[in-house]
């Protein structure tokens, strides 16, 4: 039977990110202190995490809030990770991970309107697009809820043309602080701050991992691929990091 290169690349894809804390940049101590910006919160929190991977803001939103978590992912050996996750952490009374589109949370998953207060997406929003994914996801926020989201953003007007060319390729529709900033107002928030996740902690929680766990797998023809985008990628970061990176978005449905 012959499987489609893209499902073979998806495929190949998570398996080279299964077993790893984060299936994206990001850091624990970083979200803390966002999670402190935003100061105290409402009691009897509903709070998401959408495209939650195996669960690390899941987990640590669970355990700063002591509160319910539904965690969203599209992929089982993710969400099965995240299930395992919370077990040995001891918050799986908190945390519901579940396996759905989180483009469809009213269709495939049902939750009603105005259901959430605090809504975390890290890493994830690009899949969808950031600004069809804010749309989409902003009926399910309270007003005046919250949504941190961390989107890839052009840091300067100017890229250098490696990094340029190669994330026009893999996310055209990529854009800058502002023009993101924009889209989240379009899409019906406002913008309490952006913050920039540090370029170190990519190295840290990420790219090293990654790089570890780039040892370890099977180099079938469609992992070969899906490792060689991954060392360019690493490269050009190495080279660019002052160019573009993770910003998080915090914002306030309006
Ligand atoms: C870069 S990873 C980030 C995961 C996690 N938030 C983290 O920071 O470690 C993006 C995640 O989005 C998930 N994803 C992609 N498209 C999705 C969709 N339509 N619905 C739900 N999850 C999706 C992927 O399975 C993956 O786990």
């Amino acid at each position: 039977m012959s499987t489609d290169p893209q499902t073979e690349s998806i495929a190949a894809l998570i398996e080279l990110h299964r077993g790893l804390e984060r299936q994206g940049p990001g850091d624990t101590g970083f979200s803390r202190q966002l999670l402190q910006q935003l100061g105290p919160m409402p009691a009897n929190l509903r709070i998401a995490d959408l495209g939650c991977g195996s669960g690390a803001a899941a987990l640590l939103l669970a355990e700063h809030y002591q509160c319910p978590v539904t965690a969203v992912d599209s992929c089982s050996v993710f969400i099965d990770e995240l299930k395992l996750r919370a077990r040995q952490a001891g918050l799986a009374y908190l945390i519901t991970p579940i396996q759905a589109d989180m483009a469809e949370l009213g269709a495939e998953l049902d939750w009603p309107l105005a259901c959430i207060d605090l809504l975390w997406s890290e890493g994830a929003a690009y899949n969808l697009g950031f600004e069809r994914a804010l749309s989409g996801w902003r009926p399910f926020l309270k007003d005046n809820g919250i949504a941190v989201v961390s989107e890839m953003s052009w840091f300067t007007d100017d890229p250098p043309q490696p990094a340029f060319d190669f994330w026009s390729a893999a996310y055209p529709t990529m854009g800058s602080e502002s023009e993101n900033s924009d889209r989240a107002r379009r899409a019906g928030y406002r913008v309490l701050d952006t913050r920039r996740l540090p370029s170190d902690v990519w190295w840290k929680n990420y790219y090293t991992p990654l790089r570890a766990r780039i040892q370890q797998v099977e180099m079938t023809p469609a992992m070969q691929v899906v490792v060689q985008e991954t060392e360019t990628e690493m490269e050009l970061f190495e080279k660019f990091s002052d160019s573009y990176g993770y910003t998080f978005y915090i914002l306030q449905a309006t």
